[in-house]
């Protein structure tokens, strides 16, 4: 079993990450104020009452109540385990994310060797390239420089059934190792049948993740051959829906990437980037998945799709196109780029060079245009049944669009060719927002009264929101002394703001996250505060401490105990507590405990 994460590196996660960055890369957000809003991605509806606070780092739907930090929302939203969350928050940092010894010797992280055998192939297979006159005369037919392998790190593996097993695997657990990484074969008839290489006589381009580690290779063919690209398969480390081949090395070249060109093949990527054509990515073999376009959406906010011009070109890239779709909105730009039939980015670029290639990138069809085309294509808009059907074809693929401006635009083209206000297009199509209630303004927000929850829960509500407004407790020690379950939590969220004074709500909630009171605290920093300033907040919080105190301080128990005296006698147990409570009052600042 891995080892727990540390607190202090999810806290520093928190401390780091940007919320509104994380919820803008899957939810079209809007400026409102100090504030981002959105229709909520966690139930449906059509104005906005989903809010993301960069203060305090914190989601709020106000519709649906859903709430959280940036771990929350990525485990609501895109359904990730809280530890592939925080994989997914160190990775968009580039941290490494460390796992506590448990105890139980030495730590066993799955993938962590992998890692490093894979690099060792890697180098291998590179040392192996010099020595392979063969290999290094294709790649230089195929016009690539000494410089250019050595920067994708491509290699060779020999023409032979075990050099890597004999290398690499010296023991029964090394061979086991071998095959996890996807890098040798188990014979038919079992294990005992052995192992032999699957990469062989091949030129090998290792695939890298954004911290360039290899995580898989790519083999392919010297000259001709079947299979002509041979892919590691699925491993512990290689997801192939999810990678995109020259991420890396576009990222390790260009200071900002502004725009990522999608390619089919390995060669494409290698050779754009031998011609300046730095930003090129692969799909290794697949289509591009929503998953791809996360990834590439997360990385800048234009991308363009590259395929041939010939029919399997064609029909990939309306399957790109289909999975765009839900990733199409104002501020981004989905573009694609056809090339000559039989061409690809690498024999285009090899001939005509980068300027004229660079020519194309900029002359890309944008996805409306493509989708509008393609659908105008198949029927005839001078009839009006063509028209209809023109309609009926767009509406599953507008569907997809999320709303908004991008949307809007997209209908105005398509009513357009339909001939109809576009207002009644979108009704057509079951997209009219006309239905809704206008916006409550924001103020009007039934808020749920503050002054009805008890002064204990009120000022935790206060710290959680307005960490900063803690500074404002001075003396903490006549707070702990109070006999009021939970006191203990406030003091301690006292404490922690106090000590650090940029905290935000969020850094306070995740570090409750595992104990008993965080799931109480997590709600309450998602519930409504009447108080929406900080100073406000600072004020409250005094006046809210100040009646826990007299109400429930030593003071108020002084008072009570007089007032029973009066009555009748005091049993020994209240004489006692009355005599300690004298005596505390005569030396101030010591919780009645220790006295
Ligand atoms: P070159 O012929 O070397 O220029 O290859 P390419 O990069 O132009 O490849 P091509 O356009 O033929 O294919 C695009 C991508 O599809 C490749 O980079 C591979 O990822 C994948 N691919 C192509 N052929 C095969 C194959 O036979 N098997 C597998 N698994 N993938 C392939
Ligand atoms: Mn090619």
């Amino acid at each position: 079993m891995a080892g727990r994460i540390p607190q202090s590196f999810i806290d520093e996660l928190i401390a780091r990450t940007d919320i509104v960055e994380v919820v803008g890369s899957r939810v079209q957000l809007k400026k409102a104020g100090r504030e981002w809003k959105a229709c909520c991605p966690f139930h449906s509806e059509k104005t906005p009452s989903f809010w993301v606070s960069p203060d305090k780092q914190f989601y709020h739907c106000f519709g649906c109540g859903a709430h959280g930090t940036a771990l929350g929302f990525l485990m609501e939203h895109d359904k990730l385990p809280f530890p592939d969350a925080v994989d997914e928050l160190a990775g968009r940092l580039g941290l490494e994310v460390p796992r506590e010894d448990d105890g139980r010797g030495p730590r066993e992280r799955p993938g962590e060797d992998l890692y490093e055998l894979l690099g060792q192939v890697t180098q291998y297979y590179r040392d192996c390239l010099r020595d392979a006159p063969r290999a290094r005369d294709y790649l230089r037919r195929r016009g690539l420089t000494t410089e250019t392998c050595v920067k994708f790190g491509i290699g060779y593996a020999p023409d032979a059934w075990d050099s890597v097993l004999r290398r690499f695997g010296g023991s029964p657990e090394k061979v086991q190792r071998l095959l996890e990484a996807g890098l040798v074969i188990e014979r038919s008839g079992g294990r005992d049948a052995g192992h032999y290489d699957r990469f062989r006589d091949r030129v090998m381009f290792p695939i890298r993740d954004l911290r360039g580690r290899t995580i898989a290779f790519g083999g392919r063919i010297i000259d001709a051959g079947e299979p002509k690209y041979l892919n590691s398969p699925e491993t512990p480390l290689f997801h192939k829906g999810r990678e995109l081949y020259g991420l890396y090395e576009a990222r390790q070249s260009l200071r900002s990437i502004d725009r990522l060109l999608v390619v089919e093949g390995y060669m494409d990527v290698v050779r754009l980037a031998q011609s300046g054509i730095a930003y090129s990515v692969a799909t290794l073999g697949t289509a591009t998945t929503p998953e791809h376009l996360n990834r590439l959406f997360r990385v800048c906010g234009e991308v363009v799709f590259c395929f041939d011009g010939d029919r399997a070109g064609r029909s990939a890239a309306w399957r790109a196109l289909e999975n765009s779709l839900a990733h199409a909105r104002e501020g981004r730009q989905l573009r694609f780029l056809f090339l000559p039939e039989g061409q690809d980015p690498d024999s285009l670029v090899g001939g005509e060079g980068a300027e004229a290639f660079e020519a194309r990138i900029a002359g890309a069809m944008p996805l409306s245009e493509y989708l509008v085309g393609e659908l105008t294509a198949q029927v005839d808009l001078s009839s009006v049944d063509g028209r209809a059907k023109l309609a009926e074809l767009a509406r599953p693929l507008a569907q997809r669009v999320p709303e908004g401006v991008y949307r809007e635009l997209l209908l105005e083209r398509l009513a357009q060719d339909v001939r109809m206000p576009a207002g009644r297009l979108a009704q057509l199509l079951g997209l009219d927002e006309g239905q809704s209630p206008a916006p409550a303004p924001r103020d009007a927000r039934r808020p749920m009264s503050a002054g009805r929850r008890p002064l204990l829960t009120q000022a935790i509500l206060l710290v959680l929101h307005y960490p900063a407004a803690a500074k404002t407790v001075t003396d903490l020690a006549p707070l702990a002394a109070l006999p009021i379950k939970g006191v203990e939590v406030l003091v301690e969220l006292l404490r922690s703001a106090q000590a650090e004074p940029d905290l935000t709500t969020a850094r306070l909630v995740e570090r409750w996250r595992d104990r008993p009171e965080g799931g109480r605290l997590l709600e309450l920093a998602g519930a409504e505060s009447l108080v929406t300033d900080a100073a406000g907040a600072a004020r409250e919080l005094r006046t809210a401490v100040g009646k826990l105190i007299s109400e429930h301080g030593p003071e108020r128990r002084l008072d009570e105990l007089i007032a029973r005296s009066r009555e009748h006698k005091l049993t020994a147990e209240e004489q006692q507590e009355f005599q300690a409570l004298l005596k505390r009052r005569a030396t101030p600042g010591r919780p009645p405990d220790s006295a």
